[in-house]
């Protein structure tokens, strides 16, 4: 397996500095940057939306990868691929509200990458007919919604389960991952680590993201 890809989520960030965040967690080798979108329906939380990710555009080069933790994530796709995101991820729960294929195909169609994921209660049963649709499977550490969780262990064995049914797609996983879950994750087949709080309430980032990767010293 390649590289790991660190991909930061700004959830976790001061949005006072959102750029200088932004800069700083680049020069710190950050692969992606991971914007969780979120509108107080499908998750009990509102985080950002398109023009947020619009400007993050705007101040990095770096592919976006844009979790959308939403309803209805069919009719929002246009304005995050207008926003720039390289990647758009949606959940499979019947909650969400879209038809997973078409969405699916409606994020392909525009020539961006997609991402399909599910909640620690969801079985890993409802994504298994979409693994050959999409280019990365984002396997939920925690009940999405907040930051600043503890890391889900028992998610790992769907990690290992996608794994051994695709060796092509990306595997991420999101919540609770720091220096110790980053390891069990990469372990168990996990090749994209999405962190918040382990990055931004770092004091030296490139150190926290080093540290993700299992990069010694
Ligand atoms: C949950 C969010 C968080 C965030 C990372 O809805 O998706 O998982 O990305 O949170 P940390 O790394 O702070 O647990
Ligand atoms: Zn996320």
């Amino acid at each position: 397996m390649g590289r790991v890809i660190v991909a930061p989520s700004i959830l976790a960030a001061d949005f006072s500095r959102l750029g200088d965040e932004i800069h700083r967690v680049e020069a710190a080798g950050a692969d992606w940057i991971h914007c969780d979108i979120m509108d107080g329906h499908f998750v009990d939380n509102i985080s950002f939306g398109p023009e947020i990710v619009g400007r993050v555009r705007g101040l990095t080069s770096l592919p976006l990868d844009v979790h959308l933790m939403i309803e209805h994530a069919d009719h929002y796709v246009p304005r995050f691929i207008k926003a720039g995101a390289n990647s758009i991820t949606v959940h499979v729960e019947p909650e969400a509200k879209h038809s997973v294929a078409k969405t699916l195909q409606q994020i392909r169609d525009a020539g961006c990458r997609a991402g399909l994921t599910l909640n620690p209660e969801t079985s890993f049963d409802s994504v298994e007919p979409f693994l050959d649709k999409i280019d990365m499977l984002l396997v939920m550490t925690v009940h999405p919604g907040f930051g600043g969780q503890s890391f889900r262990a028992d998610q790992m064995q769907k990690v290992k389960r996608a794994r051994s049914l695709n060796s092509r797609i990306d595997i991420e996983v999101d919540g609770g991952i720091n220096a110790e879950t980053a390891r069990i994750s990469i372990e168990n087949g996990a090749n994209v680590l999405v962190a918040g709080t382990s990055i931004f309430h770092a004091t030296d980032y490139a150190k926290a993201i080093r540290e993700l990767r299992g990069d010694p010293g």
